[in-house]
């Protein structure tokens, strides 16, 4: 700050809601700076801490944007909730990948992005003081709606022993009786896992027996690997009667920026988010809203194609994770992999040494939650020679 602007600040304190204080703190900007100190110091950082998908969207979708943005009627104020056609545009998409019926009037919500639906059902569900029930470890996005809320979170750990799904029967009775609200996510940020059917039978089961909504995040809904076909929660009955899901274009189209995403389901539900959205925002760029409709319903060879890429990058990753002797269970799905650290490392410490003595940039687990501890989160989102060339420099630290 200079002299000027402290005597100011000095003069007229600017006093933040409390809220502001309840936010949880932002564990991965500090590694976002850590490794920008190495690549602004001229070292090769190669990065696979984040999630942004590193390829572009396809051609006919940006086109469907050009063509689109000359259209006046895109230059008014679109409808508060969106388009009907985009509404429409998931409903198929749904039908014909899922056998998933919606009403687009009634069960499907547009968002300026999965996160953004993510923080706004919180906010639409939650008293504060009520129980949020959130997995551990999982998307830090789930604790800012819940803080901003002022509510409690309770997790759900999820362990490598249960294949990263949550054990219900071990939860706390006092924290499930308080729940009101739960996330879940398969295919899993950050653990790579992916959820059967039988899992989503169950959660339908728990949730109508304590009356807490089931918030379904289906970020990676795209991406499954082998014999792991990602399963929508909205497939199973009863599925509508206590909760949503969130989609999302980011990962699917790799239109991270172009913020689209859906909360589809419970009609009540999806009531309250347009309801909530109606007082924050306009809906989306209407250009925006006709090329994502586009790539909903156009030719969809480009997702095919681009759950291969990652299929071989990860089969490259783990032949060489195998031949250094870097154990891990493989992932089932998202663009995830979740390794072990070695014996005697914290999960930060063991990043730390990776980004300072081998320029790769990793996820420690423990910025996912407490269970995150003893493992790190590397993304498929490089070329499959950075990706070899990464456990190669691993290779060199002599660490297994
Ligand atoms: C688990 C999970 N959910 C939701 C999102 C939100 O994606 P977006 O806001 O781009 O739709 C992400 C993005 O990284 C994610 O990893």
């Amino acid at each position: 700050m200079n002299p000027t602007s402290e005597r100011a600040a000095r003069a007229f304190p600017i006093q933040p809601a409390d809220r502001m204080q309840q936010l949880p703190t932002q564990f991965f900007a500090k590694l976002v700076r850590k490794a920008n100190e190495q690549i602004a110091a001229g070292h090769d950082v190669i990065n696979l801490g984040q999630g942004n998908p590193d390829r572009p969207t396809p051609g006919h979708i940006v086109k469907a944007l050009q063509g689109a943005a000359e259209n006046p009627l895109y230059h008014k104020y679109p409808p508060f909730n969106g388009y009907l056609f985009l509404k429409e545009a998931v409903a198929q998409r749904y039908r014909e990948d899922y056998g998933v019926e919606l009403d687009p009037e009634t069960e499907v919500a547009i968002l300026f992005g999965g996160k953004t639906g993510l923080v706004e059902i919180a906010q639409c569900m939650l008293n504060p003081g009520d129980v949020c029930l959130v997995p551990d470890p999982g998307y830090p996005d789930y604790w800012s709606g819940v803080a901003l809320a002022g509510a409690r979170m309770a997790f759900m750990p999820l362990t490598e022993n249960n294949d990263f799904l949550p054990d219900y029967s071990s939860l706390a009775a006092t924290d499930v009786d308080k729940a009101k609200l739960m996330f879940i996510n398969y295919p899993n940020n950050p653990t790579g896992a992916s959820a059967p059917l039988s899992f989503y039978e169950e959660t339908i089961r728990f949730a109508a027996r304590h009356g807490i909504v089931v918030a379904s995040d289906f970020a990676y809904g795209a991406i499954g690997f082998d014999e792991h076909k990602p399963v929508s929660f909205l497939q199973v009955p009863g599925a509508k009667e206590v909760g949503v899901e969130f989609y999302t274009l980011s990962k699917t189209y790799n239109m991270a920026g172009w913020r689209v995403g859906f909360c589809l389901g419970n009609r009540e539900i999806v009531r309250l988010i347009n309801l909530i959205q109606d007082h924050y925002y306009c809906s989306l760029f209407g250009g925006i809203q006709e090329a994502a409709s586009v790539a909903l319903t156009g030719p969809q060879d480009c997702v095919s194609e681009l759950v291969r890429v990652y299929a071989s990058r990860r089969s490259a990753l783990y032949t060489e994770l195998d031949r250094i002797g870097w154990k891990a269970k493989r992932s089932q799905g998202s663009f995830f992999t979740w390794l072990p650290v070695p014996d005697g490392y914290a999960s930060e410490a063991f990043a730390d040494r990776l980004l300072n003595e081998a320029g790769l940039v990793v996820a420690p687990g423990v910025g996912f939650g407490e269970h995150g501890e003893g493992y790190v989160r590397l993304g498929l989102l490089s070329s499959e020679e950075r990706l070899r060339e990464a456990v190669r420099r691993v290779e060199a630290l002599n660490l297994f």
